[in-house]
């Protein structure tokens, strides 16, 4: 009975989460364990803060990267996978993928193994931080990328192999012209994987009060796939959210007010977007993207706002959701206590409001804020400013616990 307590459960659609849950987390490789650290010091306190005794996390290492083939097991052990299954929400830090061969991304299999269609990437501006624009703080945003579908799906054909001449010959017989020895990759989108990304993109937007989703695509060009996400987006809107998700060609203006309780939907074309974003960068709110716009978007947009080294992020599924630190394993920088942890702390504030724990994340992201407009930051963010105080990872760790008890 104890142990049953303390698992996350999934009914209904919904989270059912216990006073003292058990989440899974690997640290990762590089950087993944210093950061970890630093950051799991202000879960921990954030938690304590907001309920004291009444609500913790205990959180249970699971093995994975570096540290997994070291004791003997697979790079991703089955018992990760399962373990992430049972208790349904996990974190994770950055793991180390050989270029050109080797094994197949972690994160990659993570998603697939446990089918996280959603990638998340909440991206605005910190105080203090230094950003390429003049008005960084204008973008706030959070993106919503296609996870399992489009040219990631690995259907790609090796030139002059013999399965990349068949394709080419059935090409052909379809009067599709290929220039002899080309390399062929598929892009596959399905109405299946949209609908269920643009829902999440609209219920998120309706939870948490954004007043807009844009469908970001390449429609006019890749109509059968890009163009069919847009289609198919507005017609899951129609047909699930009638009263709430209302198509933006259905309104008068394109200058809508907010409406508690409503979100407009709309679709800008890929290329447009990334201007948008630098011109207009107000007017969006949660945007919704096929996998590969969504890689693309996700990282210009942290980049915009100087924060592509701290954005947070997590991999969401129906009843699953496993939280994960944006950057890599940092092999530079490993060992030497410098890494910035604010991407693993941002992520596990991410995780605290997945659960409801919304005064303990408040508590996370208003201290590491604090902490960077104070001008208090590690050596990757210092580098570019004067009149700081550069820490080290367990000095920041140390100054955002100090910020949510205080
Ligand atoms: P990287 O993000 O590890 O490093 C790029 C640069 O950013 C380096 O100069 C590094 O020192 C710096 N950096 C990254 N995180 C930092 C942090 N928290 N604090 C301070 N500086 C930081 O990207 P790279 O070098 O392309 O990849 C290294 C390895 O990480 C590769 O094996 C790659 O596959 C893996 N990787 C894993 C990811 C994940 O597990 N989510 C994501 C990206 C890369």
């Amino acid at each position: 009975m104890a142990e049953t307590i303390k698992k996350i459960s999934y009914t209904s659609g919904q989270l059912i989460v216990p006073h003292h849950p058990k989440i899974p987390f690997f640290p990762g490789d590089g950087i993944g364990e210093e950061v970890w650290q630093a950051a799991r010091q202000a879960f921990d306190a954030a938690v304590a803060a907001a309920y004291g005794k009444n609500r913790t996390i205990e959180w249970i290492e699971v093995l994975a990267g570096q540290k997994a083939l070291a004791s003997g097991h697979a790079l991703l052990p089955d018992e990760t996978l399962d373990a992430i299954r049972e208790y349904r929400v996990a974190i994770k830090g950055p793991t180390m993928t050989p270029v050109g061969g080797g094994h197949r991304s972690i994160n990659v299999t993570l998603r697939q193994a446990l089918d996280l269609y959603a990638n998340v990437r909440p991206v605005r501006y910190f105080d203090g931080v230094v950003a390429p624009v003049v008005n960084p703080e204008a973008l706030d945003v959070v993106i919503f990328r296609e996870n399992t579908e489009d040219v990631y799906a690995g259907i790609e054909f090796a030139a002059e192999s013999d399965d990349c001449q068949r394709v080419e010959q059935l090409l052909k017989d379809m009067n599709c012209n290929v220039r002899p020895g080309s390399g062929i990759g598929i892009k596959v989108i399905s109405k299946h994987g949209t609908r269920r990304l643009i829902r999440a993109a609209i219920d998120y937007a309706l939870d948490t009060g954004r007043r807009r989703v844009t469908m970001v695509h390449k429609g006019n060009i890749m109509k059968e796939t890009e163009g069919a996400f847009r289609r198919w987006g507005y017609e899951l809107a129609a047909e699930a959210f009638p009263n709430t998700a209302i198509a933006a060609c259905d309104l008068p203006s394109q200058e809508v007010p907010f409406t508690p309780g409503k979100v407009v939907l709309d679709d800008v074309i890929a290329d447009a977007m990334f201007q948008e974003l630098l011109l207009r960068p107000s007017r969006y709110d949660v945007i919704a993207a096929p996998n590969l716009n969504g890689d693309y978007l996700s990282d210009a947009c942290a980049a915009q706002v100087g924060g592509l080294g701290i954005a947070p992020g997590a991999n969401i599924g129906d009843g699953m959701a496993v939280f994960e630190a944006t950057h890599g394993t940092a092999p530079d920088i490993a060992g030497k206590g410098i890494a910035n942890p604010c991407s693993m702390m941002l992520s596990g504030a991410m995780l605290l409001r997945h659960i409801g724990w919304h005064d303990a994340a408040a508590r996370i992201d208003k201290s590491v804020a604090a902490v960077l407009k104070s001008g208090r930051m590690t050596t990757d963010l210092a580098a570019k400013r004067e009149h700081i105080e550069v820490l080290g990872t367990d000095a920041f760790g140390a100054a955002v616990v100090e910020a949510i008890n205080s």
